[in-house]
């Protein structure tokens, strides 16, 4: 393996404006955001901010953009649609996959097929958007969970499901076994205690315990707007599990950080493959996108 494989991760851009919030789709839970969006986070996230540093992402040749989730606000399949425009001006569905967040599949569409408009950058097939989904890009093994599901106003959490944690458990087992570089695509913190239980996803504990018993080389989420980096032990070694900041926040908004993206280098070192992150966004409002950090990975004694 050459040192040559980049994943850039970007996740929550938010993109703007709310199209088609029409009748049909008004709730209360729609209101709550489209109110919080026009008050809070409409004068955060920009859109050319994300495509600032999508353009960085290209400029420094990733080879491989993963997204994990909220690509939209309201969920609604004017956004949608927009947002499927915006994924092709990031790349071709072979260098660009996603996974939908809480905002994407976020309350009813009275039928309407929501976010399988993005089937072609989730992996399946075009007419399928089944979690779990698995894609071979390089060296490196894609495994795109789905732990959005529509929920009620207050409610910003998930749920897996035991089917699709049951066949991700499998996934993982067996590209483990065949020496994959599994990195596993999620939108909300994959373990216990990274988010409050409204935000939470409701089989965290679940999660936690399979990819203890079958290992991964990394697991990328996003939702927090905060990046983190937590360790996870492993059958096969510490997990890095790494919570991306918006990559769209074009100024402070309470503690989350300005537009941020991770750019990942796999390498070998001897037996192991070691993974180098590169953090990359403004450093000042309006200000161009620069290298914020940069560290392989390394597990705490
Ligand atoms: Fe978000
Ligand atoms: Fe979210």
């Amino acid at each position: 393996m050459t040192e040559t494989f980049t994943l850039a991760h970007f996740t929550d851009v938010h993109l703007s404006p709310i199209t088609g919030f029409v009748p049909r789709y008004w709730n209360a839970k729609r209101f709550a955001g489209f109110v919080n969006w026009h008050t809070k986070r409409r004068g955060v996230h920009q859109r050319q901010t994300a495509d600032q540093l999508i353009a960085d992402a290209k400029m420094l040749r990733a080879d491989h953009i993963a997204i994990t989730g909220d690509l939209v606000n309201l969920g609604l399949p004017g956004e949608i649609d927009a947002a499927a425009r915006w994924l092709a001006t990031a790349g071709q569905p072979d260098g660009v996959t996603v996974v939908p967040g809480n905002h994407d599949i976020y309350s009813t569409l009275h039928g309407d097929i929501g976010v399988a408009r993005w089937a072609n950058y989730m992996g399946g097939d075009a007419d399928t958007h089944a979690f779990p989904f698995v894609r071979r890009i390089g060296p490196v093994v894609l495994i795109g969970l789905n732990s959005a599901i529509e929920t009620q106003l207050g409610d910003a959490g998930g749920r897996l499901g035991a089917d699709q944690i049951e066949v991700a458990r499998d996934l993982l087992e067996r590209l483990g076994d065949d020496g994959a570089i599994r990195v596993v695509l999620i939108h909300h913190p994959p373990l216990p205690g990274l988010a409050p239980p409204r935000r939470a996803i409701a089989d965290a504990a679940m999660l936690q315990r399979v990819l203890e018993k079958s290992g991964a080389e990394l697991v990328l989420y996003g939702h927090n707007h905060k990046p983190l980096l937590t360790w996870v032990d492993s059958v096969t070694g510490p997990i890095p599990v790494i919570g991306g900041g918006s990559a769209s926040g074009s100024r402070v908004y309470k503690n989350d950080p300005l537009a941020r993206y991770n750019l990942f280098t796999f390498f070998k070192s001897g037996d192991r493959v070691r993974i180098r992150q590169t953090v990359r966004g403004l450093e000042t409002s309006g200000g161009p996108v620069v290298k914020l950090s940069e560290t392989v990975l390394q597990p705490p004694d």
